[in-house]
């Protein structure tokens, strides 16, 4: 199965039949939320802002700020946050979390859909009126180059002057390190398709039956800030590696470390996910592109 359509639904059926798996994912990854997070709140202005998260999952667990995701980091921040996310199944959730404890921050829209169809979503009348958008998800999953671009111009679209646009991408260079660790003899028993991928990034996920249960795009580093600049029509964005010098699973045992000693490799990987020669070691890399 090519038609990235249906790798689509095959990849938002996964999530939602899966929605604890994503739920925790950021708690075994707290460099990269704590990175990412940093960088979006320097972004962001004083004054509570409009927010929109698209693909942002469950949107996390108000309950534990340190490892809340996005939707409800913020909002516990007292922002203006819309959530979008392509599985039912994860929003579910969500609104579950904000029926239990309805009087904690929340976002204050949640919203079923598909990054490619974001203008659609969205009333006209908001577009070029949200002060962060964040594709921190989207890019992984949309299986062309066109629907990826597509996204980012959509994303792209409702971002207010002076605002900023945040987008993730998964590097092609993360899944052959995850290969080495988890089924190193993979690279040479599935040489056709590490051919393939080494050019488009395509990796598709097949169950006994040979029929698609998820499907990745890993995006070569070097293409993540060309296809920004050239969506957005800027000369310059900034890069952001989320992992910075513990990219490869190496923050393992960083994660279960508490105050000074977590936050001094936060710091770390800061300087080293957003030094220029830096950010492209990382797993995930975030593109910020800010509208003048
Ligand atoms: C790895 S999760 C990332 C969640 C969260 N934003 C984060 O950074 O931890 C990818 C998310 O993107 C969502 N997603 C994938 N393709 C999408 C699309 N085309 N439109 C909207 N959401 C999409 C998935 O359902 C999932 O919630």
């Amino acid at each position: 199965m090519k038609d990235p359509i249906k790798l689509l639904t095959a990849t938002s059926q996964f999530y939602s039949a899966n929605p604890s798996l994503e739920d925790g994912r950021l708690k075994a990854h707290r460099v990269e939320f704590e990175v990412t997070l940093r960088a979006i709140l320097q972004y962001l202005p004083e004054s509570p802002a409009k927010i929109l998260d698209v693909g942002g999952g469950t949107g996390g667990v108000p309950s534990e700020v340190s490892n809340s995701p996005y939707s409800f980091a913020l909002a516990q921040r007292g922002h203006d946050v819309t959530l979008v996310d392509l599985s039912q199944g994860l929003l579910d959730t969500a609104s579950e979390r904000i029926t239990l404890s309805p009087n904690a921050p929340h976002p204050n829209r949640i919203l079923q859909g598909n990054a490619l169809d974001l203008l659609t979503i969205l009333p006209e009348f908001e577009q070029r009126s949200f002060d962060i958008v964040l594709l921190l998800g989207p890019l992984y999953h949309i299986m062309s180059s066109e629907g990826r671009e597509d996204a980012i111009r959509q994303a792209w679209t409702m971002v207010k002057p002076s605002g900023s646009l945040f987008c993730a991408w998964v590097s092609r260079w993360a899944h052959y390190r995850d290969v080495a660790m988890r089924d190193p003899g993979r690279l040479s028993a599935k040489k056709e398709s590490y051919a393939k991928h080494a050019i488009g990034g395509d990796y598709v996920r097949l169950d006994e039956f040979g029929v698609a249960v998820h499907a990745m795009n890993h995006e070569h580093p070097a293409k993540m800030p060309v296809v920004l600049k050239k969506v957005t029509g800027l000369a310059e964005v900034k890069m952001i590696g989320t992992e910075g010098v513990l990219a490869g699973g190496l923050d393992k045992l960083v994660n279960s470390l508490e105050g000074d000693a977590f936050e001094a490799w936060v710091e770390k990987c800061v300087e080293t996910g957003q030094d220029e020669y830096g950010w492209m070691m990382s797993d995930h890399i975030v593109g910020v592109a800010r509208k003048v």
